[in-house]
């Protein structure tokens, strides 16, 4: 059999996008306990079957791999920060995070797109992990988009979609291209900017800046939109996404900036200065947040802990 690189597999696993899940049950003292889970999956209609793979390697496994009731919080665009509580936190993840009891006492995370209540239906072994198949008793739907996440990064297609629906006329569509711990962007007279093309069809937009990467010697794989506004004077719509990618062979005034240096450059504009400024902040904790709005003022889309 072909030696499996385990870091490359959990690479290639981790390029299924999923949702992002909280899974919560009570521990035999009645106290309760949390992991994030993308394991997700529905299994049955009928009778109605879901399941999700707690690891060994968790503080909590023995509770989720004994319990008899638990539930499942499909979590909702801007509950990335809850994402992380129940992924990280070492504290009392349900103190920070508003919650409430089903009929079993088990929580179910406030603002949650859907909140399922299950019985457990079946245990099974299975590696490294076990796989909890639970009976769905109730559920709650909200409506709201679930939020995404692929190769380690949050999405939110929902807010994507709703800002690219925004969009018309011509636009600058660029791309923050991560290289390492630097960022290559363009100098210009005016001062730095990512790397951009100008588009006028919505349906060209990621294919021109593809492109338009290329053409500065830049191969780059784009991520999520980060930041969608309009500016006034002249008015144009700009969409910039994450990228990772290198330079090989670039014009020179291509520059590769470390990322803990940016608030201290000069940029093209206020706006690209404060989005860069936001991304050398938020590239701390990798947890990236959606802006959308104009130059002058927009709504940051990231955490929505209901308090
Ligand atoms: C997006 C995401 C998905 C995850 N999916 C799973 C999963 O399906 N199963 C699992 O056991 N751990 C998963 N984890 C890791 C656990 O959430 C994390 O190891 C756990 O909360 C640590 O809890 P502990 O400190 O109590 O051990 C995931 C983490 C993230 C950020």
């Amino acid at each position: 059999m072909t030696q499996i690189d385990p870091r490359a597999l959990r690479g290639a696993f981790g390029s299924f996008m999923t949702g992002v899940t909280v899974v919560t049950a009570l521990r035999p003292d009645g106290t309760a306990a949390g992991f994030t889970a993308n394991s997700f999956s529905s299994v049955s209609l009928d009778p109605p079957l879901l399941l999700v793979c707690p690891g060994k390697f968790l503080s909590s496994y023995e509770v989720f791999a004994n319990c008899t009731h638990f539930a499942v919080n499909v979590l909702a665009e801007g509950q990335e920060a809850i994402s992380n509580t129940f992924a990280s936190f070492k504290g009392d993840r349900f103190a920070c995070v508003p919650h409430h009891a089903d009929q079993h006492g088990v929580p179910l995370i406030d603002g949650a797109a859907v909140q399922f209540s299950c019985r457990t239906h079946r245990i099974v072994p299975a590696g490294d992990h076990c796989i909890l198949i639970g009976e769905v008793a109730d559920f709650a739907q909200s409506g709201d988009a679930g939020l995404g996440y692929v190769g380690g990064q949050y999405f939110s297609l929902g807010l994507e979609r709703a800002a690219f629906e925004e969009t018309s006329g011509p636009g600058i569509c660029g791309a923050i291209v991560e290289d390492g711990d630097r960022v290559l962007m363009v100098r210009t007279e005016d001062g730095l900017r990512p790397p951009h093309c100008t588009h006028t069809e919505r349906g060209r937009l990621v294919t021109d800046l593809r492109e338009a990467l290329l053409s500065k010697g830049i191969s780059a794989e784009l991520g999520p939109a980060y930041s969608v506004f309009d500016s006034a004077k002249p008015r144009t719509h700009h969409t910039y996404f994450l990228a990772t990618g290198e330079a090989r062979n670039a014009p020179p005034d291509i520059v590769a900036i470390p990322t803990a240096d940016l608030p201290q450059q000069t940029f093209a504009s206020p706006a690209i200065g404060r989005m860069m400024t936001r991304f050398a902040l938020e590239s701390r904790t990798r947890n990236f947040a959606l802006y959308l709005g104009d130059t002058e003022e927009g709504a940051v889309h990231d955490q929505k802990t209901g308090s």
